[in-house]
């Protein structure tokens, strides 16, 4: 008999990435095997994102196609895991009858025994619990040369648009010495670079700060590259800028979302910052390190932006002149303030500014890229490119960058110069052999 097969299909952040994979370990060490797609598998995880509206939507379309019976009769056991499980288990269990496990993102670890449950019945787990679930967690099967860690959980800051501190719980961080132990593993298994994830990873406190935990990574033989996300502008302090100038392995990259560039619209945000403190900090950091590539969120539409709030936003955008920027419409979230905020923005105004906005950061982005022209630097080669022999790998500055390089191999961290701009990308070129030295 072939033993039975999963699929995990992830939605959303990089956090749900990291649960994704922990939940394919779990399933593992049941004997399950991997199947490429959610059709060929016995069971499917869909691992959910409550974000935006859209995001959310995605669960039931899923379920739709998942639930038809496969060409052997046989049918899928299907899982809700993730935000939306957690912030809409009830209306799941209504909505979607074939959706044999709801599981939230702080109970996953439960996943073996709920799908036992499951065998007579639904199965549902939405609790927040105490204890954390990273210490009911079997080991990692990592493969590749990059790998996230989870360091924090949850959100304290409640912006006033925002989820996350619903479908995560409070924010809390995993002690110090267990990441140090989870990065230890990675690395003997090959894993050159670490993206240590929280919703607010900046105030990171487990036992050491988000700066001396990169420092006690740095410690760590063979692992290459250190980077971290997401920040909140508001935890932005001096001694994880020190870091970035004295720590070699940590990249220079930072993503700190700043979400609108008008005080008034961030005052109403909750964001616990102004467009003149967001501004001072990334002073502070460019003066430490010139060369740090920056990225940002950003909402168009939050009720009661007006054209002078949204004028405001692009000015930023041109100001800071990202080296990437995400840009989203404001979606309404149930049970959050702002969804009963008075001054809504109608649709179209929204499509409207998400279109210009995606313009002025394409042209800033353009701009960072072409600014990187001539500079040499490691690239960490992911994934094999469009044209035979070319593969794309991920420069310091998180640029994709294209190279051909013979004899080279996805996971290898080769030497490069780059030479060619794209709005989203770079091209590169081998550096000859023994000249190596001045790379970045
Ligand atoms: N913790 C991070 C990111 C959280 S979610 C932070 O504080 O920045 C990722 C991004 O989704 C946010 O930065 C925000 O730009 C966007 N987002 C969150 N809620 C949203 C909503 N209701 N509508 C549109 N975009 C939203
Ligand atoms: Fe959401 Fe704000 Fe928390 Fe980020 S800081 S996760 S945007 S509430
Ligand atoms: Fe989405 Fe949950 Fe992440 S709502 S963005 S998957 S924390």
């Amino acid at each position: 008999m072939t033993s039975k097969t999963y699929h995990v299909k992830s939605f959303g952040c990089q956090m749900n990435v990291y649960d994704s994979e922990r939940m394919g370990d779990l399933l593992a060490g049941q004997g399950l095997s991997a199947a490429a797609s959610p059709e060929e598998a016995d069971v499917v995880v869909l691992n959910t994102c409550h974000i935006r509206e859209k995001a959310a939507e995605k669960l039931y379309s899923d379920v739709g196609r998942l639930r038809q019976k496969r060409a052997d009769g046989s049918r899928r056991t299907i899982v809700a895991a993730g935000c939306v499980a957690q912030a809409e288990g009830a209306e799941i269990a209504a909505r979607a009858p074939e959706v044999d496990v709801i599981v939230g993102p702080l109970a996953y670890h439960r996943l073996p025994e709920l799908l036992k449950q499951a065998e007579t019945g639904r199965a549902i787990d939405i609790d927040m619990p105490a204890v954390p679930k990273f210490g009911a967690l079997p080991g990692r099967r990592v493969r590749q040369a990059s790998a996230f860690l989870t360091v924090q959980e949850g959100c304290d800051k409640f912006c006033t648009f925002c989820v996350v501190p619903y479908t995560r719980g409070p924010e809390t961080s995993r002690p110090s010495a267990d990441l140090i132990a989870e990065a230890e593993a990675l690395v003997a298994r090959g894993v050159k670079e670490i993206t240590l994830l929280g919703q607010n990873v900046n105030a990171y406190n487990g036992g050491l700060s988000l700066s001396g935990l990169i420092r006690a990574l740095a410690e760590i033989e063979g692992l290459e590259r250190i980077r971290y996300t997401t920040s909140h502008p508001r935890d932005m302090h001096d001694d994880l800028i020190a870091a970035h100038v004295e720590v070699p392995k940590l990249m220079p990259y930072l993503h700190l979302p700043v979400q609108s560039g008008s005080s008034r619209i961030l005052k109403a945000m909750n964001r616990a910052h102004t467009r003149e403190s967001y501004l001072a900090t990334l002073a502070r950091l460019r003066e430490a390190r010139p060369d740090i590539a920056l990225s940002g969120d950003f909402i168009v539409g939050f009720p009661g932006e007006t054209e002078a709030d949204f004028a405001e936003t692009l000015s930023i955008v041109a100001e800071v002149q990202y080296a990437a920027a995400y840009s989203f419409k404001y979606s309404v979230r149930p049970g959050t303030p702002a969804a009963t905020m008075a001054d809504q923005v109608p649709e179209e105004v929204k499509d409207e500014r998400l279109a210009r906005l995606q313009a002025a950061i394409t042209v800033g982005s353009l701009a960072f890229n072409q600014g990187t022209i001539g500079k040499r630097c490691t690239v960490l080669l992911e994934r094999p490119g469009r044209k035979p022999g070319q593969l794309i790998g991920k420069t310091p500055w998180l640029q994709s960058a294209v190279v051909s390089i013979p004899g080279a191999k996805i996971g290898d961290l080769v030497d490069v110069e780059i030479v060619g701009a794209m709005p989203n990308s770079v091209e590169a070129v081998p550096i000859p052999s023994g000249q190596e030295s001045a790379a970045a």
